[in-house]
Order: C-alpha cells, then structure tokens, then sequence
C-alpha cells in the first residue's frame, strides 16, 4: 500500500505520478494482462459482489490488453468524477491520501513476469488496475474512498494512520461482504490473486467475522500470506455511512491505550459467521 520515508524518483511530478507511457507495454505484456484478466473473469461470478461486475462493465474492462489510463479515466470521470494515475511505486502516505482524497487512484504500471503468475510481494497494475479500479465505477464505493484519503489527512496529525491503515486493509484489500446468497468477495487483494479468491470463500481455515469498527482497527493482519481472518460488512452503505458518522479522533485515543488482538482471536462479542480451523497456516508454520 503506502510507505513513509520514501524519496522521490528523479522524472516524477511533484505529486510522484509519472506518465503510463502505455504505448510501451510489449505484446508479451499485454498478453499477460489477458492471461489473468481470463483467468479471474472465468471465477468471480457468483463469487465476487455484483457491483463489482458491474463496474468492470461499466469501464469496458473486458477490452483486450492492459487498459490505458486516459481511457479508463474517461469512463470512470463519467460514472463517479474518479481518476487513474500512475504511480512508480510505493508513495509516502500523505501523498497516497492526498490523491484519494481528490479522487485519483494510484497505480502501479509494471506488470508482473510469467514467474509472478501467482504470488508477487510490490502491488502490479494487474493489482491496482483490475483489483481496486472496478469498484470506484460504484458511487458509494467512490466516496467510501475519498473519504478514506481525508480521513487519512487526518489520522496523519493525530499519529493514528497504522490503526486507519487497518481499516483499509480489512475493508479495501480484503473485505468480504453479505448477499442473500452468502457471502461475496469485493477486497481487491482478495479479487486479483487467483487462490486467495477461493481461499477467502470456501477454505474452512480463516475466521469470517462481522465488521466492527473499533474491534477491527485493534486486530493485527499478515501482509505475506493468505489471511487468517476476514471482516464482512451488510452493504457498502453501511460501510460508508458508519466510518462518515464517526469521529474517528476519540476512537484513537481510546485505541492508544487498548491493546492489539491477535489474528486469529475471536472475541465472545463478535458475530462469527465463520469459526476458522486455522489448518491452512498452522500447516504453513510446521513447514517453515
Ligand atoms: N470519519 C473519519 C474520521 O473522523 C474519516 C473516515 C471516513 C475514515 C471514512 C475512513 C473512512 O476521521
Ligand atoms: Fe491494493
């Protein structure tokens, strides 16, 4: 996601996007956006919240090749006032929350090589484009994540962005959501890795537990594997209307002094709607 400390690369703006030079991406590279467009397209129905298909409709995300960012902006300008930029690579925190917060989402432009088919640590355009792009074609989505980047400018002067960033990570990368049907996918971290999106759904190891504010931003997450536990929310209004209506300055203060809770905990408060056997990273702790 963001990183502090970073200095910015010689031939990026002041506000660190560089142009996507789209006419240079390679045939190989553009077959490989193909390769897990085709891949993730062909499992995500039925699995992935229907807003989500519907924003890559909206966007003609099926066109073949990697989208070209003037393109994609046009289209999604026109649906929720919303931007794509690129972005060399991690960018400080402030300027990540100040794109957000003007609605320009940062991406990635490299695609990973055929080795990386399945597992890449740095974020690819594949990630950031196909992963995070659909669902700002959503208008409640759209402003959830304006008001994520403001809420950011905030946290940053209250010294609280590692407890937002939780927040993002457990909604934005890897949030569940309710259907009459059961659960659905909509974390971008989730829909753009071809095993977490059925791992995070069927795969009785992780804890699927109901989203609760102040609970989440106290647990800890694993940046290095599939997680051990994902938060569902009712609806993306819900998730808008709630994080809008609190002030999140008195819940900092009350999460200084609260203490962090493990992965895997589950709490007699919680709504479970999953009960993880936590086999999949026991398994991967014994193999390591
Ligand atoms: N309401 C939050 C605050 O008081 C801002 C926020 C909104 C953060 C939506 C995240 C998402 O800081
Ligand atoms: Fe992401």
């Amino acid at each position: 996601m963001t990183h502090d400390h970073l200095e910015r690369p010689a031939g990026t703006a002041e506000d660190w996007t560089i142009p996507q030079d789209w006419q240079r991406y390679t045939a190989d590279e553009h077959a490989m956006w193909d390769t897990l467009f085709e891949r993730q397209a062909a499992m995500l129905p039925g699995r992935v919240a229907p807003e989500f298909i519907a924003g890559l409709d909206i966007l003609r995300m099926s066109k073949p090749g990697i989208p070209d960012f003037a393109e994609l902006s046009e289209r999604l300008m026109a649906a929720t006032g919303w931007q794509v930029v690129a972005v060399p690579g991690l960018v400080p925190d402030e300027v990540f929350f100040d794109h957000l917060a003007n609605r320009r989402f940062v991406a990635g432009r490299f695609i990973r090589t055929p080795e990386q088919l399945d597992y890449l640590q740095e974020p690819d355009i594949f990630h950031d484009v196909f992963g995070h792009v659909p669902l700002l074609a959503n208008p409640v989505f759209a402003d959830y994540m304006q008001a994520y980047g403001q809420g950011g400018q905030r946290a940053a002067g209250m010294g609280a962005i590692d407890k937002l960033a939780r927040l993002y990570w457990y909604t934005v990368e890897f949030g569940l959501i309710r259907s009459d049907a059961g659960l659905r996918l909509y974390g971008a971290g989730i829909v753009s890795s071809y095993g977490e999106s059925r791992f995070a759904l069927d795969d009785p190891s992780p804890n699927r537990l109901g989203f609760d504010l102040k609970r989440l931003m106290r647990t800890k997450y694993r940046i290095d594997d599939y997680q051990q536990n994902y938060f569902v929310i009712d609806s993306f209004e819900q998730l808008l209307e709630q994080t809008l209506n609190t002030d999140f300055g008195p819940l900092y203060e009350a999460l200084q002094t609260a203490s962090d809770i493990e992965i895997e905990t589950i709490l007699p408060t919680d709504k479970v709607y999953t009960r993880g056997t936590q086999a999949y990273a026991r398994a991967k702790e014994s193999a390591a």
